[in-house]
């Protein structure tokens, strides 16, 4: 008769010095399969005697339980070993620091463009939008600038193929069609600011068919140029970061605002260096002025009732003054040392209490 001791003994060896799944399963195979060790020692309980089977047969039961017990145990730590290598194998050190992998930089535009609107978000402007690819409508007409008015030719206008149904549209010559497409679509009261890019004839050393300006619109029921100066005066501060700033108006003249001022900033250039605050020469910063009367009409708002002042300026021409970049091509030229020079950190937002350009 078998040794059931010294079998269970080998059984429970083959099992534990199992390495893999497929070893384990060879192991159960051998002992618990159709013709297994054990299968074929329960088969023999069938020939025995009543008295033999009553000792035997429990014998051989609990030997196959215990055999069955530990290879499912076996099972269970050769999956835990696997998952565990496989854990090990693919961990990665997220206190490691990144790789100096080369990283790319804000463009001076963009980072103009942000502070910009941080500044005015701070002061309880929204941002508007309006298409590159505007109606010759809200791009002049609406903006009391009809068709043969004389105004017109200082826009140096790329105009589109007029469409199938006689309409012209135009590559929008500066920010302003956005006043119009607001005061089109909100009641007052309005306060934006709408940056974005704009068009022209034009390329020298100062001008670029592509450039870029933001637009200030707002409506209300009492609005002065009072007010148009201080948020002018409150920007420049924000903008040139200095605690103080002089602003000088000079009348001037835009179809669609009346009266109409520009905004000269004053500061010091002497020592090629330029630093705003101080100094006796004057920078221009911005076109602006009440309005027009005829303006609102055109879009729906009563100018008996509300009046409202709008501001423009270039941001690549502040991008130029703040960081003193001599040329305004260099901004589109995509040279990448260019940009290594000029460039902003990519993960520096511009915020008002964190500091704009740090
Ligand atoms: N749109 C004017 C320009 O491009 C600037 C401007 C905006 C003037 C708003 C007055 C009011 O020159």
């Amino acid at each position: 008769m078998t040794d059931i001791t010294a079998l269970e003994a080998e059984i429970l060896g083959a099992i534990s010095g199992a390495a893999d799944e497929a070893a384990l399963e060879a192991v159960r195979v051998s002992a618990l399969g159709k013709k297994g060790t054990i299968s074929e020692l329960l088969k023999t309980l069938g020939g025995m005697s009543p008295d033999e089977r009553k000792v035997n047969g429990p014998a051989f039961n609990t030997l196959r339980d215990r055999v069955q017990t530990a290879i499912a145990a076996k099972k269970t730590a050769l999956e835990d070993a696997a998952l565990n290598a496989r854990l090990a194998s693919e961990r990665v050190d997220i206190t490691l620091p990144v790789r100096p992998e080369p990283v790319g930089s804000i463009h001076p535009v963009s980072q103009v463009f942000d502070e910009v609107v941080a500044i005015f978000a701070d002061l309880g402007f929204s941002v508007a939008e309006g298409p590159d690819v505007e109606f010759d409508d809200y791009n002049f007409t609406k903006l009391n600038m009809p068709p043969d008015h004389a105004a017109r030719q200082m826009h140096d206008t790329f105009y589109v193929a007029k469409q199938a149904d006689g309409s012209q549209h135009v590559l929008r010559t500066h920010t302003s069609p956005v006043q119009v497409r607001t005061m089109l679509a909100q009641k007052p009261p309005i306060r934006i600011i709408s940056p974005g890019r704009t068009y022209r004839v034009d390329s020298d050393a100062t001008h670029s068919p592509m450039f870029h300006q933001f637009e200030g619109l707002v409506i209300d029921e009492v609005t002065h140029l009072g007010h148009l100066k201080w948020v002018l005066e409150e920007f420049c501060k924000a903008f040139f970061e200095v605690p103080k700033v002089e602003l000088r108006a000079r009348p001037s003249f835009f179809p669609f605002t009346e009266p109409s001022v520009e905004w000269d900033i004053r500061c010091d250039r002497r020592g090629g260096e330029i630093k705003f605050g101080t100094g006796n020469d004057w920078l221009e910063v911005a076109g602006s002025g009440m309005v027009n009367p005829r303006v609102l009409e055109n879009c729906g708002i009563d100018p008996a009732k509300y009046q409202g002042y709008a501001f423009g300026g270039g941001i690549d021409r502040l991008a130029m003054l703040k960081y003193g970049i001599p040329d305004i091509r260099s901004f589109f030229e995509s040279d990448l040392r260019w940009l290594k020079a000029y460039g902003f950190a990519a993960l520096d937002l511009p915020t008002l209490d964190g500091g704009l350009s740090r």
